[in-house]
């Protein structure tokens, strides 16, 4: 397994795997890698014959007041788990590389970027698509992967690789979780011992609202209501949001009549933790 941190080097590798007939899968990710982010590597390195991580703190998706610098890396740990799970590339770009002076050419969305954690982080899905068009530019990968924690970015990349018309087939991967139901993430590492614990509301009350939901509730606002007052009872956690959208187009729904995507953001002390499940009628 090879790391490189420029374009042309990655370029260079790419053309000659082409050129050997190669199948590519690109995992794109921001390093400080788990489980979460291997199970990801797994399922390219079983379904192409090369995979090419990338691990790059993206600058642009984060607003000033957002944990750019305080964002964990480890690019030696992260180079040991893309090698034990048959990575073949790392893509370790410096933010110079990836952004030359005068950078001026954003890809944005509208509609799907506009609800859940496009509210509260309004230049965050630009960023995410900017480097993801980039990435795919650069590695022009068969098949990318991306978890289904972030389901609003995998329902907007999906639905930019459609409207752009890019030859990429975009797979979603379940979310990997601890032993105890908490969503595995590299901002767990900013969770004290007591905001651990109290981070578990997360995954208890996406429990509770599938539990509604299964006993037949179809009236969002109820199902809403009852997650919220759940959260409450934790006095670690604040609410960003708590929404059940259409999967597709991430806009709220009144009742559940269609595939939807119920997430949730909320801060447990100043770490801000996502969480979803997503609903279809059997
Ligand atoms: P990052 O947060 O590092 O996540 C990289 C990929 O790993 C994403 O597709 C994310 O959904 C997936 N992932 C993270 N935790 C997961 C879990 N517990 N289970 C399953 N998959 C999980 O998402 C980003 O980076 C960036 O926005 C990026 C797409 C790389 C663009 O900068």
């Amino acid at each position: 397994m090879k790391l490189v941190k420029t374009i042309k080097e990655v370029r260079d590798i790419i053309k000659q795997w082409k050129a050997d007939g190669q199948t590519i899968g690109l995992v794109p990710t921001m390093g400080y890698l788990h489980e979460g982010h291997t199970s990801l590597i797994d399922e390219s390195v079983k379904n192409n014959n090369k995979t090419v991580v990338s691990v790059f703190v993206n600058p642009i998706q984060f607003a000033p007041t957002e944990d750019l610098e305080s964002y964990p890396r480890d690019i030696d740990h992260d180079s040991a788990l893309c090698r034990d799970h048959g990575a073949d590339l790392i893509f370790n770009p410096d933010p110079s590389e990836m952004y030359k002076d005068g950078f001026s050419t954003y890809v944005d969305m509208s509609v799907l970027t506009e609800e859940l954690c496009g509210l509260s982080r309004p230049i965050h899905f630009r960023g995410v698509c900017t480097v993801v068009t980039k990435l795919f530019n650069i590695v022009t990968p068969d098949n990318a992967y991306f978890g289904e924690k972030d389901a609003q970015q995998l329902a907007v990349i999906k639905h930019m690789v459609r409207d752009l018309n890019m030859d990429i087939k975009v797979v979603g991967c379940p979310i990997v979780r601890e032993t105890d139901g908490l969503a595995k993430s590299s901002r767990n590492t900013y969770l004290s011992s007591e905001e651990r614990q109290a981070a578990l509301i997360l995954s208890k009350t996406l429990k509770l609202g599938k539990e509604l939901i299964s006993n037949g509730e179809r009236n969002t606002g109820a199902i809403i209501n009852a997650m919220t007052t759940n959260i409450e009872t934790e006095p670690l956690a604040k609410i960003d949001y708590v929404k059940i959208v259409d999967s597709e187009t991430m806009q709220p729904v009144n009742k559940i009549d269609r595939p939807v995507l119920c997430a949730m953001a909320v801060y447990i002390g100043k770490t801000r933790l996502i969480d979803n499940f997503s609903f279809k009628e059997a």
